[in-house]
């Protein structure tokens, strides 16, 4: 499945795996957010911590992240309300992904 719109999470990331399990990852994110925000997606993949674990995520990566998603999220006009609810979920794994300020 493609990356929504505007959803463009690997020009702040570092680049995924260029394996097959690269579309895996791409769907286990889609279900991890889409199950987060309340959605009938079930999340499959491993935990934040293991994850992430020596990426060496800074917290203004993770913050790139975030605003990616925030920008594909207005892009669809997803009222702010229900994007601060999202938002709520996804900003406690920051303490799983994050290893330096
Ligand atoms: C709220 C923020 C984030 C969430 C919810 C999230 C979620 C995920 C998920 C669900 C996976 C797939 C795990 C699996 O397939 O088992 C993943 C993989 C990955 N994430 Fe994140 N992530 C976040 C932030 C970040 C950030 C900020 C970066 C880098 C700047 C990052 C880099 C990666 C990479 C490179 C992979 C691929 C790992 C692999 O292929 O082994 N993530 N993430």
């Amino acid at each position: 499945m493609p990356a929504p719109r505007g959803f463009d999470s690997g020009r702040s990331c570092r680049p995924n795996q260029q394996d097959g399990a690269e579309s895996d990852r791409k769907q286990h994110l889609v279900d991890q957010v889409c199950s987060g925000a309340g959605g009938l997606c079930i999340y499959k993949g491993r935990d934040m911590k293991t994850t992430h674990a020596g990426m060496k995520i800074s917290e203004a990566e993770f913050g790139a992240l975030i605003g990616d998603l925030v920008k594909a999220l207005t892009s669809f006009n997803a009222p702010s309300r229900e994007q601060q609810e999202l938002l709520a979920v996804l900003g406690p794994m920051k303490k799983d992904i994050v290893e330096y300020p």
